[in-house]
């Protein structure tokens, strides 16, 4: 991002890796970078591996909005961390970031409005908790794809971080938070064999399509993916083969296009060298995925 130009970036996690935080550094010699932290140890190492640098670091902590993933609970350790930031010479404490990714197991939109309204309750409290003790907090940042949508208008709310939303995906719309024409992204697959009058293979395996079928909730999606132009089901995939189940017997014969909406979108991304954009002419554009496999 920061190579093609973006001059704000903010990484919603935590780095402690030497070589990440040397990475880190030399990124924020170039651009206005922030970090995410939860841990005082962290901030001991953020502070000396910025200490020689012009500019100071901006950090925020993470608050834990029910994901228990990473990050604190409004209480007196997010008032120390704040605090050791502050006293940080190289570091600047600018705020608190949370990602409600407990979305995912909604079972209803009238959960996902729920999940968010806690999303920016515990939020909101940590604010007032900081502020009480003399700590302003200058940003809040929130959201996740479900979530976003109801805390846009949020009192406080500073910032939001969907990122599925670009795309969108089948685990999206099993969870209510798209409609169908808000899909844009797909696999088209080659069928390769028939070898039973109810099954067709496809060249699209776990390569191509990703194991997820939502990281939360278990069988939130029927396959591994959703078929668009034909009845059946992706019920199997090896790393180069699916397997369909197609619901009635019907020759589909190989070298038949398969159309997929993948099960999760920011998973498939990570997959592909290249995207064809589809102009609605049916004219394409071919664009390069360039932070593909950035996760070393
Ligand atoms: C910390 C954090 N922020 C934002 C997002 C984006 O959320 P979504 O994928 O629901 O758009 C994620 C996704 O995993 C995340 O982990």
């Amino acid at each position: 991002m920061a190579a093609a130009g973006i001059r704000n970036i903010f990484i919603a996690n935590q780095i402690t890796h030497p070589l990440k935080l040397k990475r880190l550094r030399d990124l924020h010699e170039k651009t206005k970078l922030a970090v995410g932290t939860d841990h005082p140890r962290q901030i001991r190492l953020l502070n000396e591996y910025f200490s020689d640098l012009q500019s100071a670091l901006d950090v925020l902590i993470e608050i834990d909005s029910g994901l228990q993933r990473c990050g604190l609970l409004p209480g007196p350790r997010l008032i120390d961390l704040a605090r050791q930031i502050k006293e940080s010479e190289y570091l600047n404490f600018k705020g608190i970031f949370t990602h409600a990714g407990q979305v995912y197991s909604a079972g209803s939109t009238e959960e996902i409005r729920r999940i968010a309204g806690q999303e920016a309750q515990i939020m909101l409290q940590s604010r007032q908790l900081l502020q009480e003790n003399g700590i302003g907090c200058e940003i809040i940042s929130v959201g996740s794809t479900p979530s976003a949508p109801y805390l846009v208008d949020q009192e406080g709310v500073t910032e939001i971080r969907p990122g599925n939303y670009v795309f969108y995906d089948n685990i999206q719309y099993k969870l209510g938070s798209c409609r169908t024409e808000q899909w844009a992204m797909f696999v088209l697959a080659t069928v390769i064999s028939q070898p039973a009058a109810q099954r067709i293979i496809i060249d699209a395996g776990s390569k191509a399509l990703n194991l997820d079928r939502g990281a939360h909730a278990t069988n939130l999606t029927e396959g591994y993916g959703r078929i668009l132009n034909l009845r059946g089901e992706i019920v199997r995939l090896s790393e180069e083969h699916g397997v369909i189940q197609l619901d009635n017997a019907e020759e589909i014969i190989p070298g038949s296009a398969v159309l997929i909406v993948p099960n999760h979108a920011c998973a498939v991304t990570n997959l592909y060298a290249k995207f064809y954009l589809l102009n609605q002419d049916g004219s394409f554009e071919i664009i390069p995925v360039d932070a593909r496999g950035m996760s070393q």
